[in-house]
């Protein structure tokens, strides 16, 4: 099995979690609604009816989650802000409650000597910015950039990284292409435009943080994976060079070209979006890395039905295909394609059907799924793709978006009854991959 000396001394290992799914206090000091909020209380959007209002309580038991973390060995802490704690209208006034709690969160992750890695949105848009058009106005995007500049002001120099966006395809293509995440619109078009004004928005944050200042390292964080024909058909290669195109390419192109994907564009024909002179060039600057979520490949088949995917590791409790190869063959093909910065694997893990059982989580399928996906890892890396870190989502069970809480991603189980926390045999595992970096 892959070991953590494998890697080098000074990566960065991390666990992930966002503000949405485990921060509950919905409405507690000042915090603003947010589109999940609203959408979760829409009947049907969430498959278990539930919502975000207590999760798993973090936003009241951090300091014990944050020494849970410690306790495991784990240096790095990938969490986000919720942009309606600490805005509650998304413009004009700042909520200082909501500020002092990211303050004593960066305090308990300083006193343990945790680095903090901020995502500014992963997916909470106050509400208010929402009632006035949302991502499809354009004025989204400046509001954003105060955001940005904002927290990048106060805690800037308390981060090891800022990202803006975690992954904008979801935002755009979950929440405005087929209503599975908030805002829960079903439109082709719109979609497309929102995913120009998310890459606007982040081009903006970064030109807003660098003017503060901020010594954090500034870039982003995308899902990608690769796309694999299902046959050598003529068929299926075109529709796996247009989900890539469709997927990838359509948020790298723009930040590492200054251009859309020319296959993309052609395929959205009448949906292109509205762009503006010099949006492109706001969105083509520099950042200091990339953040890369993988999950699973996208498996491209035109036969009627559809070919599943092989599988030959297995499935996860969301249905995703594992494939640990897609890792090292993804990196590999961008390092290709693009002049990259340093990557970090900002999410990778697997929902599992966990239980408690006398005291302990036997999650062993867990274990295998990282482990493979670092060795897959190890070998993008030993074949010149400069990674730095990889965090583990998620340090707990939580909120799984329209799952609901019916999915388990953590190393740390919850219950949601008691919001007792048990270590799974992964979290042990991780904690024991980790400290064997000091053995002799
Ligand atoms: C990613 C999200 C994260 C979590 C995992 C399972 O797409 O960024 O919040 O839901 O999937």
């Amino acid at each position: 099995m892959i070991q953590s000396k494998q890697f080098p001394s000074d990566f960065t290992w991390g666990v992930a979690t966002s503000a949405f799914q485990i921060e509950g206090a919905a409405a507690e000091d000042g915090k603003g609604p947010s589109i999940w909020d609203t959408f979760c209380a829409l009947p049907g959007t969430i498959k278990d009816g539930s919502d975000g209002l207590v999760a798993c309580d973090h936003y009241h038991r951090y300091a014990d989650d944050v020494a849970l973390i410690a306790a495991l060995g784990i240096e790095a802490y990938r969490f986000s802000v919720a942009w309606p704690r600490v805005q509650p209208d998304g413009k004009g006034d700042w909520n200082e409650a909501g500020f002092a709690f990211y303050d004593r969160l960066l305090a308990a992750l300083e006193a343990k000597g945790i680095a903090a890695h901020l995502t500014l949105y992963h997916w909470d848009l106050p509400q208010a910015l929402q009632d006035a058009g949302g991502w499809l106005n354009r004025e989204t995007a400046q509001h954003f950039a105060a955001y940005a500049r904002e927290v990048a002001r106060r805690f800037g120099a308390r981060c090891a990284s800022i990202a803006t966006h975690n992954e904008p395809w979801c935002t755009a293509n979950l929440g405005y292409g087929n209503a599975q995440f908030a805002p829960g619109v079903v439109d082709a078009k719109q979609a497309i435009q929102v995913s120009h004004h998310l890459l606007l928005s982040h081009g903006l944050a970064m030109q807003a943080m660098r003017a503060v200042g901020a010594s954090a390292e500034l870039g982003i964080v995308l899902n990608m994976w690769t796309a694999d024909p299902a046959t050598g058909s003529e068929a299926d290669v075109a529709a796996a060079e247009l989900e890539y195109a469709r997927s990838v390419q359509w948020f790298m192109d723009p930040i590492f070209k200054g251009r859309y994907p020319a296959l993309a564009l052609r395929a959205h024909g009448e949906n292109a979006p509205v762009i503006h002179d010099g949006d492109l060039a706001i969105i083509h600057q520099p950042i200091d890395f990339l953040g890369c979520n993988y999950y699973f490949r996208a498996w491209c088949s035109t036969s009627e039905p559809p070919l599943p995917a092989p599988a030959p590791h297995g499935i996860t409790d969301m249905g995703w295909e594992i494939y640990p190869d897609g890792l090292p063959a993804l990196l590999v093909k961008l390092n290709a394609e693009y002049a990259l910065p340093p990557i970090y694997i900002t999410e990778n893990g697997m929902a599992n059907p966990d239980q408690v059982v006398d005291g302990k989580v036997a999650d062993s399928a867990r274990i295998a799924f990282v482990a493979s996906h670092l060795a897959g890892l190890r070998q993008a890396m030993d074949q010149g793709v400069d990674v730095r870190g990889y965090f583990l989502w998620s340090l707990l069970d939580n909120f799984e978006w329209n799952s609901g809480y019916a999915k388990r991603f953590g190393i740390v189980h919850v219950d949601y009854a008691t919001q007792e926390r048990t270590l799974k045999d992964s979290a042990l595992w991780y904690r024991d991959f980790l400290a064997a970096r000091w053995e002799a």
